[in-house]
Parts: C-alpha cells; sequence; structure tokens
C-alpha cells in the first residue's frame, strides 16, 4: 500500500513525494471509557491503517488529498490561516494548529496524500490513525523531535480542542507507542505503560457490525459529563482525583446517594478499571481463560451500565461465547455501533467468523465484515 499511496501522491501533485508514514488503528481488549476518568486500557494497534506521502512547498500553501475521500478532490488551505472545512481535512488541519500550540515550528507549506484500509466509524480509530499518520510525517518532514508519548497527547490534543470530540488517549497513544506482538497496559493519568505479550495460542478476531455510531459525538460527550458528576461527588466524600481511583468498597459504601444514570455510569467505570488491572495479570501468566471472562464482563457492564452496546453488538458477543472455541467477547470502542472483538482458541476465528457472519445476516439482514489481526506496531515513517 505504500506504494499506491506514493502513486497517487504524484498522480495528485504531478511530482514524486519526500516520504511516507504509515499509523495504525487499533483494538482495544478491554479497558472501555475509562481512559478520560483516569483509569487503565489495554489496547493493541492492529496492522490496519493509514498511509500518508508528503512534500515540503515553497510557500505557505497545505494542500491535502485522501483517497478514501476522493470527492472531495484536492482541499487547499492556508499555513496562516487555517479554517475548518466540514470535512475528513479537518483531523489533518487541527494537527497542524496543535504544533503551534505546542511551539514546534512548521516553516513552510506542504502538500499530503493519504490512503487508509481501515473501515471509518467502525470503532478501530481511524480518526487517531489520521491525527497519528499526520504528526509522525510532519515530524519528520520538518525534523522536529517529538517522542511517540508526546505525539499521542496532540493527536488527543487536536481532537479535543479542534475537532470537538472530548475523547480520552487511548486511540492517540495506541496507534503512536504500541508495538509489535504486544497489547500495552497503559496507565491514563500518568502515562506509564507497559507491554504485554499477546499469548500465541489465541486469534484476535474483529467482527464489524456495520452499525456507524452516528450518535458519537454527543452520547460520548454526555457520558463524560455523568462520570464527572460522579467524580464531583467522591471528590467531596472521599477527596478523589479521578473516578478511577474509587476502589470498588467505597463505591458501594455510597451509591445509594447517586443519582440513578450517575450510579450505573460509575459502576461501569470503577468496576472496568478492576478488570483491566486482572487481565493484565491474567494475560502475564497466560491464563487466556480467565482473560476471557473479564472481557465478557466487561460487555456486559457496557449494555447494561454504561449503556453504550446497541443489539447488533450483544447479537455477535452472545453468539460468540456460546461457541466452545472462544475464550471472550465484548464490543470495543466507543460503543454505539461498531465492532467487537472476540479471542479464540488459534486457527478457529476464520470458522467462527463465518458462522457468526451467517447468523447476524439471517437476523439483521447486515453484511457483517470480519478482520482476523495481529498486533503491529505504531506510527513508523519508511
Ligand atoms: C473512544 C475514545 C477513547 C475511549 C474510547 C472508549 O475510542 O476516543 O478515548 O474513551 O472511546 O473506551
Amino acid at each position: 500500500m505504500k506504494d499506491i499511496c506514493e502513486k497517487i501522491f504524484f498522480e495528485q501533485f504531478g511530482y514524486k513525494n519526500q516520504i511516507t508514514s504509515f499509523a495504525p488503528g487499533r483494538v482495544n481488549l478491554i479497558g472501555e471509557h475509562t481512559d478520560y476518568n483516569g483509569g487503565f486500557v489495554l489496547p493493541m494497534a492492529i496492522t490496519k491503517g493509514i498511509f500518508a506521502a508528503a512534500k515540503k512547498r515553497d510557500d505557505k500553501k497545505i494542500r491535502l488529498y485522501s483517497e478514501d475521500f476522493k470527492e472531495d478532490l484536492v482541499i487547499e488551505s492556508d499555513l496562516e490561516n487555517i479554517e475548518k472545512t466540514g470535512k475528513w481535512a479537518d483531523y489533518p488541519l487541527a494537527v497542524v494548529k496543535t504544533f503551534s500550540s505546542f511551539g514546534f515550528k512548521i516553516d513552510c507549506g506542504f502538500d499530503i496524500a493519504y490512503i487508509g484500509n481501515l473501515p471509518g466509524g467502525a470503532g478501530l480509530s481511524s480518526s487517531a490513525a489520521l491525527e497519528t499518520v499526520t504528526i509522525e510525517i510532519l515530524k519528520n518532514l520538518f525534523s522536529l523531535y517529538i517522542t511517540k508519548e508526546t505525539a499521542a497527547i496532540m493527536g488527543q490534543f487536536a481532537e479535543n480542542r479542534f475537532v470537538g470530540v472530548n475523547c480520552g488517549i487511548m486511540d492517540q497513544f495506541a496507534s503512536s507507542v504500541c508495538i509489535k506482538n504486544h497489547a500495552v497496559m497503559l496507565n491514563c493519568t500518568t502515562l506509564a505503560h507497559k507491554n504485554v505479550n499477546l499469548p500465541d495460542t489465541v486469534d484476535v478476531l474483529i467482527i464489524n457490525s456495520m452499525v456507524k455510531r452516528k450518535l458519537k459525538g454527543s452520547a460520548f460527550n454526555d457520558r463524560r459529563k455523568e462520570c464527572e458528576a460522579a467524580l464531583n461527588f467522591f471528590k467531596e466524600k472521599e477527596g478523589a482525583s479521578f473516578l478511577c481511583d474509587v476502589s470498588i468498597a467505597t463505591f458501594n459504601k455510597y451509591k445509594d446517594f447517586l443519582l440513578g444514570n450517575v450510579m450505573k455510569r460509575a459502576k461501569h467505570v470503577i468496576s472496568e478499571n478492576n478488570r483491566v488491572i486482572e487481565s493484565a495479570k491474567a494475560l502475564s501468566c497466560g491464563d487466556v481463560a480467565y482473560f476471557g471472562e473479564l472481557m465478557n464482563k466487561s460487555h456486559i457492564s457496557l449494555r447494561d451500565d454504561y449503556e453504550v452496546s446497541v443489539e447488533q453488538l450483544d447479537f455477535i458477543t452472545e453468539k460468540a461465547r456460546e461457541i466452545k472455541e472462544v475464550y471472550g467477547s465484548r464490543m470495543t470502542g466507543a460503543g454505539f455501533g461498531g465492532c467487537t472483538v472476540t479471542l479464540t482458541k488459534k486457527g478457529e476465528a476464520g470458522r467462527i467468523a463465518e458462522y457468526i457472519k451467517d447468523i447476524y445476516y439471517k437476523r439483521f439482514g447486515i453484511k457483517a465484515e470480519s478482520y482476523i489481526e495481529s498486533a503491529g506496531d505504531g506510527a513508523f515513517t519508511f
């Protein structure tokens, strides 16, 4: 795909690019909606992602083209006066603004062409991959020293500040920092992280329900507000700085004083954070059966307490759990549609995927997609 990306650059701009970069999407194995509550997450980068080819210009123009949004043609902007376009290009443009907010100097214009193989709106972080690949390519094009961790913080800043989705750090961190064959156990408060080896006895099966997350922005921001309400309560009672600091015992002591939805959101976040800690322990001693159980519990909690699942995701995960060779199955990402992640016995994922897609089609009339993924590297330049 690298070659195709470079060819597209040439076709669009009429000269050869200087460099080519890649950033992956991610699948979160467990730890959903804990990142912006100061907790732990356990995602891995996947091998699908977005490629970008770029070259500097000798004026202040920015020209962006994406093969995945061909209909938008080349989008032009001015380095000194970047305005929203209402199109996909707002993500890379947000990144450019973020460079200057962080004091990194981009002193001339540039052209970038993108192409990806990540399904959009599927909960596999195509927007984080787009932000991350733009940071990666600009950092190299302008010879700036930016660590992978800083790149993740910049990606999140771009999305929070300029795109307007109040996401946590997980997606950009995974897309930037992950390494091959490993998931990353990340403490979202301190950004301390540990690579967790994935046992070679399992396959990671992603099933895309093909239900697009239409409401993501607003529903996501609503959940954040409910978590803030819970945090304010525990701050006052127990001096908690983050919702994930609250222990299960403390939560149980006060839960009857919280309003219905706020109580349910807090219950999910606090229990999910504990599940991530347990999961990392289980994986490091190869206990995939226990890890699978934790994945199942995570899904139930997202369905009943955080209320971000939809019936299609419930169906896929329930049917998966009935299969003997499945260790665990859950929705992954923000929810409201998108993908599920299922841990299967090695070599069984293909057969299981076909079976589930077949019964899913019979039930909903929707053709699901499936991807058997391995843990890939975070962003790099060729
Ligand atoms: C989205 C956000 C992440 C995280 C997940 C839910 O992917 O971008 O920061 O909050 O949802 O776990």
